[in-house]
């Protein structure tokens, strides 16, 4: 994988999306919300696909958050269902294009039939290059009370030994953090890797970002001065 280093800060190495806008994309076309997520899918797709000449490390994707089970049953079902249909068709695009898949979040508290087709996905990609991080059933918080309980197991509650134990602590850290849908808020995600990451707003509707959008997006990153405090 391309290096990362202190002469080479303008690449960026991990950059995670919350995308947003699924349902707004839909309702703008009079079309059911489920559509909308459909086509969310497809933008994952495309992205997965146009990956590899970016030269991150990591893509992590927020997919479903610990709060989206507020949403209607049916709102749901449709999502887990897309789950267990993505898997099945893009598993072996992932192995053949040496993606790694991780998961962050809950996501052993999912249906045991997706935590199964989970665990095989996992195995099967274990020695991708390219690491996509799905966050399922993520909450950040939650994510922070787990590693902090860890932490404090073993008495040692320092910022080191917290990131240790976050789903997140073999990743390399965040660099960018990009938003779509027009929405300027967190919603849980990447609170604790967010601390100097880089952020990104946009109002394009989830189905409608391209792999173009997130190069562009790198260009601008590799553009901004980053200081971490320092001067
Ligand atoms: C993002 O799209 C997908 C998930 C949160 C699962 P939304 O469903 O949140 O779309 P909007 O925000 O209602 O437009
Ligand atoms: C965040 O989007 C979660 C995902 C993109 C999976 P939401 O649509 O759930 O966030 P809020 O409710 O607008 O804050
Ligand atoms: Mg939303």
């Amino acid at each position: 994988m391309v290096g990362y280093s202190a002469k080479d800060p303008a690449r960026a190495r991990h950059v995670a999306i919350i995308m947003d806008g699924n349902g707004r994309w839909a309702k703008k076309r009079g079309l059911p919300r489920s559509l909308g997520h459909q086509r969310g899918v497809e933008a994952v797709r495309r992205l997965v696909r146009g990956l590899k000449p970016m030269g991150l490390e990591c893509l992590t994707l927020y997919a479903f958050s610990s709060e989206n089970w507020k949403r209607s049953e049916n709102e749901v079902d449709d999502l887990m269902n897309l789950m267990r249909k993505f898997i099945k068709s893009d598993l072996p695009e992932f192995v053949a294009n040496d993606v790694r898949l991780k998961i962050i979040g809950d996501w052993q508290g999912l249906a045991p039939d997706i935590v199964a087709m989970l665990e095989d996905a996992l195995a099967q990609t274990a020695k991708g290059k390219q690491t996509l991080a799905v966050a399922l059933n993520y909450g950040s918080q939650q994510e922070i009370v787990r590693a902090v309980a860890k932490a404090a197991v073993l008495g040692e509650i320092t910022t080191d030994s917290i990131a240790a134990r976050l789903d997140t602590a073999d990743l390399p850290p965040l660099d960018l953090l990009v938003r779509t849908s027009g929405e300027i808020r967190l919603s849980n995600f990447l609170l604790w890797q967010s601390a100097y990451a880089e952020m990104l707003f946009v109002d394009t509707l989830w189905p409608d970002f391209t792999p173009e959008m997130l190069q562009q997006a790198l260009n601008d990153f590799a553009k901004r001065e980053r200081r971490f405090g320092g001067r």
